[in-house]
């Protein structure tokens, strides 16, 4: 059992990832500042798990207060999950995305180095293969070019926690590149709350089946993939989680510092989506197709072995569980954690 910090843990992947945790009996303390979720997804967490979080409102970017908060608690390892990742938003707003993203992780650094914690996960992003790479993306890969704000802050950031362990042998890094996270927790009562109209794909097509937005523009169907539309790989948000669960005991027993893809491996099309998500929960998705959206690129998934070899961890959820948690979450919660449940 150990004494895990999340960053940023109330959002939608730290409250998946606080469950798993709880649930191996480690102890989760979360640092939030609540500028993309509510207390009320921890509140949850605690409900489904029948333990107790250790919370504190605040910036990262709070030097004072984030060593506050590590001198008060003795930790272990940390999630760094804080981050903003509306990719469009980056683009209008790269300074708010580079000060964000970027100053977050320079102030766990330091605070962790004050207060002698050696060991950080941090939450990448398949975005930093870039256009160039070949799929499926392999971790040795270098990093490729990113099409926006967001996709440099993960780059930077891996950059940066890349040098600090060169630099430091005893601080352990294991960066996380996630493939495309969707479905909820099976409850129902905690899943993905975005704030406004939805860039990604899935919260789209639930808002869509709920009757808030009207109908679905599927961006591009003349990519050169089996049905002419994008190839993703989505992962189940709970498979992510316990991707996480594996690498904080990989970090705790091992000085480390290594990249890991956290993906299924198998790609699926935008159409497959719609489809499946139509027939598993027997609701019509109103959808269209459209033009291409700028930077998307035709197919990104993941060569998913070293998560399986280094740490033991393979995805377990279909993409029939991945539509059906989704919607439950979103029928039971059809204004996220403002609704009354
Ligand atoms: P999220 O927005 O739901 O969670 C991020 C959390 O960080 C939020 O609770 C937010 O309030 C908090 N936060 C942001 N800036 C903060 C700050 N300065 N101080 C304190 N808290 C702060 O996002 P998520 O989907 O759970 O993603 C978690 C991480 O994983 C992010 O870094 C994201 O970029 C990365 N990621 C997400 C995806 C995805 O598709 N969801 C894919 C790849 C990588
Ligand atoms: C995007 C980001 C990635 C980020 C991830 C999670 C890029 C290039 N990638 O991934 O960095 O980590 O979001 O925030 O920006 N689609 C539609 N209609 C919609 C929405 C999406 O057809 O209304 C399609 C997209 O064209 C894409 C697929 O669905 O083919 C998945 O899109 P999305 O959920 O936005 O994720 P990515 O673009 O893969």
């Amino acid at each position: 059992m150990a004494r895990i910090l999340l960053a940023g843990g109330a959002g939608y992947i730290g409250s998946h990832t606080a469950v798993e945790l709880l649930n191996a009996g480690h102890d989760v303390i979360v640092v939030d500042n609540y500028s993309n979720s509510s207390p009320e997804s921890l509140r949850r967490v605690e409900q489904i798990t029948g333990k107790q979080i250790k919370q504190y409102e605040a910036d990262i970017r709070n030097h004072e207060k984030l060593t506050a908060i590590f001198r008060e608690n003795k930790i272990d390892a940390v999630i760094h999950f804080a981050g903003l990742k509306a990719v469009g938003e980056s683009v209008q707003k790269p300074v708010s995305y580079y000060r964000n993203n970027i100053d977050t992780t320079l102030t766990l650094l330091e605070v962790m180095q004050e207060c002698d914690v050696k060991k950080i996960i941090f939450s990448s992003s398949a975005t930093v293969y870039g256009e160039e790479n070949p799929v499926p993306y392999v971790e040795t890969m270098k990093r490729g070019v990113c099409t926006n704000p967001y996709g440099w802050t993960k780059a930077m950031i891996e950059q940066i926690l890349e040098d600090a362990a060169k630099a430091n042998p005893s601080l352990s890094v294991i960066l996380l590149r996630y493939f495309n996270p969707i479905g909820a927790h099976e409850s129902g009562m905690i899943g993905e709350d975005p704030m406004g109209i939805p860039n990604n794909l899935m919260p789209y097509v639930t808002q869509v089946a709920v009757g808030k937005r009207e109908c679905l523009t599927i961006f591009g169907n003349d990519y050169p993939t089996k049905d002419g539309t994008c190839l993703r790989d989505y992962i189940h948000v709970v498979d992510l989680a316990k991707g996480h669960v594996k690498a904080i005991t990989y970090i705790l027993d091992h000085c480390c510092n290594e990249i890991i893809n956290l993906g299924t491996g198998t790609p699926y099309s935008v159409t497959e989506i719609v489809e499946t998500f139509e027939a598993v929960n027997h609701i019509r998705v109103n959808h269209v197709y459209g033009e291409r959206r700028a930077g998307d690129l035709p197919a990104c998934y993941a060569n998913a072995d070293k998560a399986h070899t280094m740490l033991g961890w393979k995805t377990e959820k279909t993409l029939a569980d991945m539509c059906r948690d989704s919607w439950n979450w979103q029928k039971n919660n059809p204004n996220g954690y403002n609704s009354k449940s």
